[in-house]
């Protein structure tokens, strides 16, 4: 096992740095290009593991993914109905996305097909797919009942229908327009809240007509896809980890280039912003139908914030990052309706908790958040990822502003999204000397 140390506390953080591809449209990109005519052409695209779990798996069904780590790659389409069956099990590893994107789209295949992930995965609700899979005529089985991985799918025709989800999910949203694309008539995903849309504006790209009306929205059925050139943005959510840490760090004035703004993603900035964050939007552009800009963020003391209801989908990844800033802040911050965040890659309400409380923060859990006194001076210690990514990252940047050596063990999850961050850690804050070693298995 890898383990990542750091030594706070940090000397301010100054530059411009570019963090790597989003993730949830560098897998909507590959996937909605293997189903397209003609070859996609994506740059810009997240190397991380869970992407490639994502090319894998069209590999395993017969697409031809090429260039894989070179500037371009290219996604030679199979058409809607030209997938075939795999010989093996398709492996999502941690990828959430994957997993459940390709269930709707293999749904819909006129073949069988076996969906599995790692323990992490293996543990996450999938009832809220299968159910209304299901209701549209899919043949697709569950563990334990039909609640978890590993999923059989036997794929056969679909019909539209209108299913209000109980969640807010862009997961459940996406491979129920995925399915859509093949059934027979339209069909409609109600949201109790907006969820990221990038799936609607994807398919948008590829010539395929959604309509979106408040939180309800509705595919017709697809007769084909197009291939178009993809760039994609850089990834808020990984940004985000940069964007508090200057925030925190005083005396720091750091710029994050190419981000991707896309409003269903940046609700942190808003929240960031209430706790009287200085962050400057510049360069506004669009890029493949999503909003870009870069983000110069100076840093200056925050204060406690409440968040809660339809804002939580908008920030739902950065709910760990947001936990620190909250630890850093004048007084309270309460975090409420984020009930999601124990059924990712960890559960992210007890880690927060637990691993922060750890490095000295005041973090209660509440059954649907947390509840955080900030403003307590935090000290390097030993904690853990939890095998969560971005629980790895957040712990990261706490080290940052601690006192101390922290050391985060089990951090090799960092790479399922943004493999380059402890490089990139390295040269915004050199002095804090961001080292990962092999866990000293006996200590
Ligand atoms: C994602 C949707 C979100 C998010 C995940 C990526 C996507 O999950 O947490 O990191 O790409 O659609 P849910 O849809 O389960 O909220």
């Amino acid at each position: 096992m890898e383990c990542l140390s750091i030594r706070g506390p940090a000397p301010p953080l100054i530059g411009r740095l570019r963090v790597p591809g989003d993730k949830s449209i560098t897998h909507r990109a590959i996937l909605l290009g293997a189903l397209a005519d003609g070859t996609t052409e994506i740059r810009g695209y997240l190397t991380g593991d869970d992407c490639w779990r994502t090319a894998a798996i069209c590999r395993a069904l017969g697409v031809e993914v090429e260039g894989w780590g070179s500037p371009v790659l290219r996604v030679h389409g199979k058409g809607l109905r030209g997938l075939r069956e795999a010989e093996g099990i398709l492996d999502a590893g941690n990828s959430g996305t994957s997993l459940r994107l390709f269930s709707g789209v293999l749904a819909a295949q006129p073949f069988l097909s076996i969906l599995t992930g790692d323990a992490s995965l293996c543990r996450r609700p999938m009832g809220r797919i299968i159910q209304p899979l299901r209701q549209m005529g899919a043949s697709i089985w569950g563990r334990a009942g039909d609640q978890y991985p590993p999923l059989a799918i036997r794929g056969g025709p679909l019909r539209g229908i209108r299913h209000a989800s109980p969640v807010a999910s862009a997961q459940v949203k996406s491979a129920l327009l995925l399915a859509g694309l093949y059934a027979e008539g339209p069909m409609t995903v109600v949201e109790p809240a907006p969820s990221r849309d990038h799936t609607e504006r994807m398919l948008r790209g590829f010539g395929h007509p959604v309509e979106v009306a408040g939180r309800t929205v509705t595919v017709p059925p697809a007769r084909s896809l197009a291939a178009v050139p993809v760039e994609v943005p850089g990834d808020f959510s990984s940004a985000a980890f940069f964007l508090v840490a200057a925030c925190l760090v005083p005396g720091s004035r750091l710029t994050v280039t190419g981000v991707g703004l896309n409003p269903t993603r940046t609700g942190l900035l808003e929240v960031l912003r209430t706790m009287g964050a200085a962050i400057e939007v510049q360069g506004s552009r669009e890029v493949c139908g999503e909003p870009v800009g870069d983000l110069l963020v100076t840093a200056g003391p925050l204060r406690g914030v409440s968040v809660g209801g339809a804002l939580l989908p908008r920030l739902v990844d950065e709910i760990p990052i947001l936990a620190v800033a909250a630890a850093a802040a004048a007084g309270e911050t309460e975090i409420r309706d984020a009930g999601e965040l124990r059924v990712k890659e960890s559960d992210r309400i007890a880690a927060l908790a637990g691993e922060l409380g750890r490095l000295g923060a005041d973090v209660a859990e509440r059954p649907d958040g947390l509840t955080i006194r900030g403003g307590r001076a935090l000290a390097g210690t030993s904690c853990s990822s939890r095998g969560d990514h971005r629980v790895a990252m957040a712990l990261a940047i706490a080290a940052l502003v601690a006192r101390g050596g922290t050391r985060i063990a089990d951090s090799a999850c960092i790479r399922t999204s943004f493999p380059d961050f402890v490089p990139l850690l390295r040269t915004v804050a050199p002095a804090a000397d961001p080292q990962v070693e092999a866990e000293d298995q006996n200590a």
